[in-house]
């Protein structure tokens, strides 16, 4: 698996490091809160698993399994396949995602999650791929920003493999070009 790697962008302690910087950003601002953890599965699961125990306030973690269809430029929608057991109404929501792109996905789970009554909404990605972006989203709280190239790991998958990677890398053009 390693040496389909062109390189490493996100190593094991930066990763670390940026749980803690975003779970205590989280704990500052919310704190007196009891916000909503929304994380976009498959993807979110080893982020949003390292980020809650850098949470040191009171936090409900629920998850979404949703799919984009990307169509032309800036249009595009989304199913959920696998929905919250939460209901939101009122809630202080934080939605966890691994990569934000073109933001359709982003875009369309606020909107959806807003008409559910939520008390607020932010955003958190581990990387920001702003190159990618297709439609305007505010996503407030980042782990890292990445260039336009597919990444792979602790998470992110390329064909649904890959996502056990401990470190996040670029994948070599090879092995998605087959
Ligand atoms: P978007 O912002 O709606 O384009 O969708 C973001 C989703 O696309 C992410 O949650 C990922 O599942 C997927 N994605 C985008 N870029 C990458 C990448 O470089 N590697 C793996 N998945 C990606
Ligand atoms: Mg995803």
């Amino acid at each position: 698996m390693n040496k389909d790697i062109k390189r490493v962008i996100v190593s094991e302690s930066d990763l670390a490091a940026i749980c803690k910087r975003l779970g205590q950003q989280i704990s500052n601002d919310y704190a007196g809160k009891k916000p909503l953890i929304v994380g976009l599965l498959k993807g979110c699961q080893p982020f949003v698993s390292d980020l809650m125990k850098n949470i040191d306030i009171y936090c409900y973690v629920d998850y979404m399994t949703v799919s984009s269809y990307h169509g032309t430029a800036s249009c595009g929608t989304i199913t959920i396949k696998k929905d919250l057991d939460t209901d939101i109404k009122g809630m202080d929501v934080i939605i966890v995602d691994d990569i934000v792109d073109t933001g359709i996905t982003i875009s369309n789970i606020t909107e959806i999650l807003y008409k559910r009554g939520a008390n607020s909404i932010e955003v958190m990605a581990l990387l920001d791929k702003k190159e990618g972006r297709q439609v305007d989203v505010n996503v407030k709280y980042i782990g890292m920003p990445v260039p336009n190239e597919f990444v792979v790991g602790y998470g992110l998958d390329y064909d649904g493999l890959y996502r056990n990677l401990p470190y996040i890398g670029v994948l070599k053009e090879e092995v998605y070009q087959k």
